[in-house]
């Protein structure tokens, strides 16, 4: 149990590949999961991927009922990813302000994916299969993006679509 460094955009780490998991229920994993959520919850962050605590291998975690950084949002439950995959349902995509505890302080409008499904397992080699839409989509594909070195602001249309947060949103 602990709370880790999380890397910030620039460090090389966060623009790896990340290998998959091969070993599933080991004790590495575990602690490699209990550290991430202690580390999401000391941010409150709405997810966060292994590479950002500078472990390339592909794990995601996320959920949220209520999150003070993203007060609109509607609840995402609270899921551990591993070896993700995801299907973009239809050609429907909605644009959205995202943050990353990777890039703190910002935001930037995305447009994502509206549906998708998304698959892979937890800790315990039990897979996962969900369609699901709206934030919850935005979170996964944010996370999982993570895993093949992408940070959202790699995804921006126009550089002016980013901003600190206490100029984009004064009152919060
Ligand atoms: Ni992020």
């Amino acid at each position: 149990m602990a709370v880790r460094r999380v890397l910030k955009m620039g460090d090389p780490l966060l623009y790896q590949k990340a290998a998959p998991v091969e070993q599933f229920g080991s004790p590495q994993l575990e602690e490699l999961i209990s550290d991430m959520f202690d580390t999401m919850a000391a941010l409150e962050g709405a997810g966060l991927a292994a590479p950002q605590i500078g472990v390339c291998q592909r794990v995601v975690i996320f959920g949220f009922n209520s999150n003070p950084r993203y007060p609109e949002a509607e609840p995402v439950p609270t899921t551990i990813l591993i070896n993700p995959t995801i299907e973009l349902l239809g050609e429907e995509t909605s644009e959205d302000w995202e943050g990353c505890l990777s890039v703190p302080g910002l935001r930037g409008r995305v447009a994502r994916h509206t549906k998708i499904r998304y698959g892979g397992y937890d800790q315990a080699g039990s897979e996962l299969d969900r369609t699901v839409s709206g934030f919850h989509a935005r979170v996964v594909q944010h996370e999982c993006d993570h895993l093949d070195g992408i940070l959202y602001p790699m995804r921006l249309k126009d550089v002016r679509l980013m901003g600190f947060e206490e100029a984009l949103f004064p009152d919060l």
